[in-house]
């Protein structure tokens, strides 16, 4: 490559075509479970105020205090490209009035999401998740149907996850949490990390996440959240696990998952899956009861996840996607104009009967076009030379055992269509 030529950012990258295809196995798949436990797709902007986001995760956090793609448009507006969807959705929600019929609100998203984020495996700054968000219920057994859900989804790419789950509480129980969480805090303060001091007084929740070695000794002897939520958040929280149970799902309590962003009440959960490293977390989600008000809504009950699609990739079996890489049913090979253009005729008719066909149109000679046809593994090599042009059969040339015979068009078609080769 030369110095002049311009490569992607850091923390984007291009999705060559054979990772897009097992990119396509993730969404088809998604899209096939999601539908039948009632999900259907919303599509909200990539940009959207800025203030949504400030409002909707929270300014003291990372991803809003660092991490925005934030600019001036051309009318001076202050934009976002979207870190998340959750508030985007909830945005939708209220803006639309979905909440008119009553009942639940069951809906999927699918796309790119940004954020500026230290480069690290398995963080990108272009990102996509695929997620989803059942709005209108405080319902415990929400938590239930939308992380067996999620959990359908891994297990049928055949991806080894495992549940984290906690409690963080709501707006009546949490303050008390967090100001003994405080006094522990300040009283240790110079075992901390500068981001743990700056987060004692700004965030106290967030040093729990903390993943600093020098912390990790004060982080252990911290109080722990579930046994300080109040007698209602304890309620919900043991039904959630009994409905988990009820559904077959097992779970690890880890007390110290708080999440990165502000809405969070109550029921709050990652899966993990092994092979990722630091960055081991595929999905992370919970409930956000209070999202609605604060983006100036009704009251509407939240929960919902989000899962990190290029995460999942990376740990997707190998034979997962592997049948969307590109292997050509026929390849065509032709000698001289005349048999050029029969070729396309039959290209066109093959593909018409849904048969992958490939020409090279500045093909060479044709052990050249037999060179190329190997190289991408076309499964058949149909040869039009005058001869066959002549008689309207051609030579077909089975590559796995390099059986050839001799065929018309509609005895190939029929071929392809599963009737036995007309071998002659
Ligand atoms: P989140 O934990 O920030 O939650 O992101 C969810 C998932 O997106 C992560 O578990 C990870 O797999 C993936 N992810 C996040 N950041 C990156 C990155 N920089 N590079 C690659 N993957 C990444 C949310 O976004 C919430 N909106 C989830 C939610 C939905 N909560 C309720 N509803």
């Amino acid at each position: 490559m030369n110095d002049k030529a311009i490569t992607t950012l850091p923390g984007t990258r291009d999705l060559l075509p054979e990772e897009t295809a097992r990119w396509h196995v993730v969404e088809e798949r998604a899209r096939t479970i999601f539908a039948r436990y009632g999900y259907r797709e919303i599509r909200t902007p990539i940009f959207e105020a800025t203030e949504l986001f400030a409002r909707g995760i929270g300014g003291d956090t990372d991803i809003v205090g660092k991490e925005m793609y934030t600019f001036l448009d051309q009318s001076g507006r202050s934009v976002s490209l979207r870190p998340e969807a959750t508030a985007s959705v909830v945005r939708a929600y209220i803006q639309h009035a979905m909440y008119r019929g009553g009942g639940l609100t069951r809906l999927y998203y699918s796309g790119p999401m940004f954020r500026h984020e230290k480069k690290q495996k398995g963080r990108w700054r272009q990102f996509s998740q695929i997620g989803a968000e059942a709005l209108g219920s405080d319902h415990p057994a929400i938590e239930a149907e939308v992380i067996e859900m999620v959990l359908e989804l891994l297990g049928s790419l055949e991806v080894e996850a495992h549940l984290l789950l906690n409690s963080v509480g709501c707006p009546r129980c949490r303050p008390a949490y967090v100001e003994l969480l405080q006094r522990e805090l300040r009283r240790r303060t110079t075992d901390l990390c500068e981001d743990c001091r700056r987060r004692t007084e700004s965030n106290p929740l967030r040093v729990l996440d903390c993943k600093v070695e020098s912390c990790q000794p004060v982080v252990a002897a911290l109080p722990a959240i579930t046994d300080h939520l109040g007698p209602e958040c304890a309620a919900h929280f043991a039904r959630v696990r009994e409905y988990l149970a009820a559904a077959g799902i097992a779970y690890e309590i880890v007390p110290r998952l708080v999440r990165g962003l502000d809405y969070y009440v109550r029921t709050a959960f990652e899966i993990v899956a092994g092979g990722l490293g630091a960055q081991n977390a595929v999905v992370g989600g919970g409930r956000y009861d209070g999202l609605s008000e604060i983006l100036g809504g009704p009251r509407a009950p939240g929960f919902g996840f989000a899962m990190g699609v290029d995460r999942l990739v990376m740990i997707l079996p190998e034979h997962v996607g592997a049948r969307g890489i590109y292997r050509p049913d026929l390849f065509l090979a032709y000698l001289g104009e005349a048999a050029f253009r029969k070729a396309l005729e039959i290209a066109r008719t093959l593909r018409r009967a849904g048969r992958l066909c490939h020409m090279e149109y500045d093909g060479g000679s044709l052990k050249s076009q037999m060179r190329q046809a190997h190289k991408l593994g076309a499964r058949h090599v149909l040869i039009v030379g005058d001869e066959e042009l002549a008689r309207e059969r051609y030579q077909v040339r089975r590559m796995e055992d390099s059986r050839q015979w001799e065929a018309s068009l509609p005895e190939l078609i029929r071929y392809f269509d599963g009737g036995r080769p007309a071998v002659s």
